[in-house]
């Protein structure tokens, strides 16, 4: 018989089935700690939100550091380990929508990441479609540093982007307020929208921990009405996701509005 890749390869199988790959039903990898089993505790959200914007200029690590420093940071600085032995600088990948792709807005990624540490999926998302509805609807941004600005001290123009992608938020408030989205005036507004996340986000946190959590922004008008017909389940369920339609749907000259030759 020759001996040609595939057949070695199911030679090797078989021989590790038997030894080390026994499949027992189990993982290899186990992780040490239970699943989401980090203690919360609650925060006071105006200590969390000057963390938070300076996490944000701190070596220019930028939203998701901010916000997740703000959060998991500060409860390291009150309760030691084993908040404070955590990797903050990986987060900051998330700066700029992930490595500058402009995809998920990386202060929301942030506090999602942080509420992971403490809730599984079916107690997160509520929380996590809560925050994510507020920041597609808020004018940001709210937080004023004052004195503390590093950026650029006084009013930043504040602007609804209708959507949690920081492509979306971003150049949609460069667009309204006519300013350049690489400009200094720009991150200075990224810097205060990393404080507003934190604040919201820690204030779901503390009505989660003190069991009065209810949410209230699950749908909007666009996912309600559009999702009658494509939402799992209904007669055309071609459609993946919870962010608000109108953005990309919404029928501008710039943006695609097949919806308008609807069936
Ligand atoms: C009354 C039911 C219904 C509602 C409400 C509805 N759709 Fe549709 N939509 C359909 C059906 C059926 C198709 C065809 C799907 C296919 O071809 O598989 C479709 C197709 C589409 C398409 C691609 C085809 C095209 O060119 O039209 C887009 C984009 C779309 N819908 C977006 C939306 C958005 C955005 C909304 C809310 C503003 C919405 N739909 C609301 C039933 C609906
Ligand atoms: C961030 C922008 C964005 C958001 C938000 C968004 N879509 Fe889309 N959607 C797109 C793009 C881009 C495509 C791909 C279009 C294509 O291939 O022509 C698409 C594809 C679709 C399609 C398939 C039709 C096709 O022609 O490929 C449907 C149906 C659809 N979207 C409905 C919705 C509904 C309903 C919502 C809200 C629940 C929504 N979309 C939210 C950007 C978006």
């Amino acid at each position: 018989m020759t001996c040609n890749r595939r057949t070695f390869l199911g030679a090797m199988g078989g021989a590790m089935i038997g030894s080390v790959l026994a499949p027992t039903g189990a993982l290899a990898f186990q992780q040490e700690s239970k699943p989401f089993s980090w203690t919360p505790h609650t925060l006071d959200p105006k200590a969390c939100a000057p963390v938070a914007y300076d996490g944000y200029w701190y070596n220019g690590y930028g939203c998701c550091y901010g916000v997740f420093y703000g959060i998991v940071g500060m409860l390291g600085e009150k309760y030691g380990a084993p908040y404070s032995q955590f990797p903050f600088t990986m987060m900051e990948m998330g700066k700029s929508g992930i490595s500058d792709w402009g995809t998920i807005c990386g202060a929301l990624l942030g506090a999602a990441s942080a509420y992971a540490l403490f809730w599984g999926r079916k107690e997160r998302d509520p929380m996590v479609t809560e925050l994510y509805r507020w920041y597609e609807t808020t004018a940001f941004p709210l937080f004023d540093p004052g004195g503390a600005a590093q950026g650029v001290k006084g009013a930043v123009p504040p602007h609804a982007g209708g959507s949690v992608l920081c492509h979306v938020s971003v150049s949609s408030w460069a667009h309204a307020t006519g300013n350049d989205a690489n400009s200094k005036m720009r991150q200075e507004r990224c810097s205060r929208i990393t404080a507003d996340v934190c604040v919201k986000a820690v204030e779901i946190m503390n009505a989660k921990i003190g069991g009065t959590f209810a949410p209230v922004l699950a749908a909007t008008k666009a996912t309600e009405y559009c999702g009658s017909c494509h939402d799992k389940g209904k007669e055309s369920p071609i459609v993946k996701g919870r962010m608000d339609c109108t953005p990309c749907h919404g029928g501008s000259v710039h943006v695609q509005d097949k919806s308008k030759n609807h069936p």
